[in-house]
């Protein structure tokens, strides 16, 4: 079965993007998932094509038109056969994270439909009904505004698409599947062993396993609380052992 995630946008043509190299690039070639896009400008019913307006109230700037969106939405849910994940990419939603995105493909099988916001928002009446009727989440990337919803939805798609099986190695994939970022990754080197006089450390080449695992867990614990106490609050809370 192909995962199959839908995007509303009014710039059809920023996708796939940079999802056709690397990873994602071969899975979506092995149709381990597809991509489709729904241009939103296509549901205007006017000649100049609008799907905005003003904004009642007041206030710079145009909304996009609960009509439209709902119209596009009908259309991408109607090609699903079991009920697909229904997202709107804004900063007012829930911050995704690695345990959203696992429980998304997990607990939606055939793919996602994401809507991507720009201009000042869309008209919050559709966002409440689908959120009422078929459970429509949002989602943010982050706390930081970007120009529309589409970089977050490549985010998402990209985050999501490397948890399906075959895209990444079965090693890889095992350690994924409970993955949730809580401890940062401890440093990496390749060689030369000595550039520019910073030389490995002697314990990597040391080929005791034991020793080597030890470091590796010990300097994933100091990155994470040197750079991210809240990480390691939330460490601490599952893994109380690992107090130091
Ligand atoms: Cl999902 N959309 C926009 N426009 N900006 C964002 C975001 C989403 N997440 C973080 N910033």
């Amino acid at each position: 079965m192909t995962w199959t995630t839908t995007v509303l946008t009014l710039f059809p043509e920023m996708f796939p993007g940079p999802l056709v190299h690397s990873l994602a690039g071969r899975a979506l070639k092995e149709d381990i998932w597809s991509l489709k896009t729904i241009d939103m400008r296509d549901f205007a019913k006017d000649k100049h094509q609008t799907v905005d307006d003003t904004c009642f109230g007041g206030g710079a700037g145009m909304v996009l038109r609960a009509d439209i969106v709902d119209a596009a939405l009908e259309q991408a849910s109607a090609s699903y056969e079991d009920k697909p994940a229904i997202i709107y990419l804004t900063p007012r939603g829930r911050p995704l994270c690695q345990s959203l995105v696992n429980s998304l493909v997990q607990d939606h099988p055939t793919g996602c439909i994401l809507l991507c916001g720009r201009y000042e928002g869309v008209d919050d009446r559709v966002i409440e009904k689908w959120r009422e009727e078929r459970d429509l989440i949002e989602v943010s990337i982050g706390d930081y505004i970007l120009s529309g919803g589409e970089i977050a939805a490549l985010t998402l798609m990209d985050a999501c698409v490397r948890l399906l099986p075959g895209v990444v190695g079965k090693q890889e994939s095992l350690e994924s599947e409970s993955f949730e970022l809580d401890l940062l990754e401890f440093p990496q080197y390749t060689k030369p062993r000595n550039w520019q006089g910073k030389v490995v450390p002697e314990i990597l080449l040391s080929g005791d396993h034991k020793k080597i695992a030890a470091w590796r867990n010990n300097q994933a614990e100091k990155v994470t609380q040197e750079r991210r106490p809240d990480l390691w609050r939330t460490h601490l809370n599952k893994h109380p052992s690992d107090q130091r």
